[in-house]
């Protein structure tokens, strides 16, 4: 996939590392125009159809604010209900629909394998803005992104993940490009929402050193970058044990100063209760900055697609 020309983005696992250092670096390149210091026309005429079935606050508007800083227009579905999904129409048909309107479409859906299946029929690049518990790759890039800025470097990191590590797309897709890096992972969860032995098994199979276990404080003692993550309300069929795991981790300032005063702190967001409000003021808070590195990445990915960079 050295060239991004046409194609979708849909996962990180096959990603190879020269693409993703050319993703990083044409971000770097469009930072300028998603921190607003200077304005762009470079995807005037191109149309992304920005659709998503599932709740979005950060991803959607960062999508759409990429292509409209950089000249292109919008049009969106925000939900399955105002959509011709609710009449029952299947999403490939949808795909096929949407290619006679947009150049490039950013899909989030409940169901896992939702953007692939979409791909498969489109004639236009589908980037996977999440589908369900799979996979969420423009995060992980985004993340992976400001994991750079913040520490400087992604080699030699001791990374936790903490939390829904069963549900949360955002370390799975996230795991695959650390895989990468020489880096260290402490895979942080009650047993019942572990890593899928999926990635377990390809990190095991890259050679990556990772560790799991229950205990939050012990991984914070250890690591660089500790990235949060809320439990997923909406893949639990069970209330009840929604209600049992949502407050098993609270990372607040005064842990953060007990064990590791130096560590960055992530969270793809929206965070419930999982990072207590006074770790904000803390240097070390990157969860807003990554939001902002998102504009800069998603732009890089929709003007590589549209062979505009
Ligand atoms: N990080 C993320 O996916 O946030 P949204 O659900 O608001 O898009």
């Amino acid at each position: 996939m050295s060239d991004f020309l046409g194609k979708d983005i849909l996962s990180t696992k096959g990603m190879g590392k020269v693409d993703l250092e050319k993703i990083m670096e044409t971000a770097d390149e469009f930072a300028v125009f998603a921190n607003k210091e200077k304005s762009s026309d470079l995807l005037k005429g191109k149309v992304l159809a920005s659709l998503f079935y599932e709740p979005s606050t950060r991803t959607r508007l960062s999508f759409e604010t990429a292509m409209q800083r950089l000249g292109g227009s919008v049009i969106t579905v925000s939900g399955a209900e105002g959509s011709s999904l609710a009449k029952g129409e299947t999403l490939r048909d949808t795909a096929r629909v949407i290619e006679n309107f947009a150049d490039v479409m950013a899909v989030r859906h409940s169901l896992q394998g939702s953007a692939d299946d979409m791909a498969e029929v489109a004639g236009i690049p589908v980037i996977n803005a999440g589908d369900g518990h799979g996979e969420h790759p423009t995060q992980a890039l985004l993340d992976i992104y400001t994991i750079n800025k913040e520490r400087g470097r992604v080699d030699g990191l001791t990374i936790a993940m903490v939390g829904d590590l069963k549900y949360g797309r955002t370390v799975h897709s996230l795991s695959y490009l650390l895989a990468h890096f020489g880096v260290k992972l402490i895979l942080v969860s009650p047993d019942q929402l572990k890593m899928p032995a999926e990635i377990t098994d390809f990190l095991a199979e890259k050679k990556i050193e990772f560790e799991v276990t229950e205990n939050m404080d012990d991984a914070v003692k250890h690591a660089h970058v500790c990235y949060m993550t809320r439990v997923q309300q909406e893949r639990f069929d069970d209330p009840a044990e929604y209600e049992r795991f949502k407050n098993f981790y609270v990372l607040t300032k005064e842990i953060i100063e007990k064990y590791n005063s130096k560590m960055t702190i992530m969270h793809p967001l929206p965070r419930i209760g999982e990072i207590s409000l006074n770790v904000d003021d803390l240097d070390g808070a990157a969860y807003f900055r990554q939001v902002k590195n998102g504009v800069a990445v998603r732009m890089a990915l929709l003007a590589m697609v549209l062979g505009k960079a």
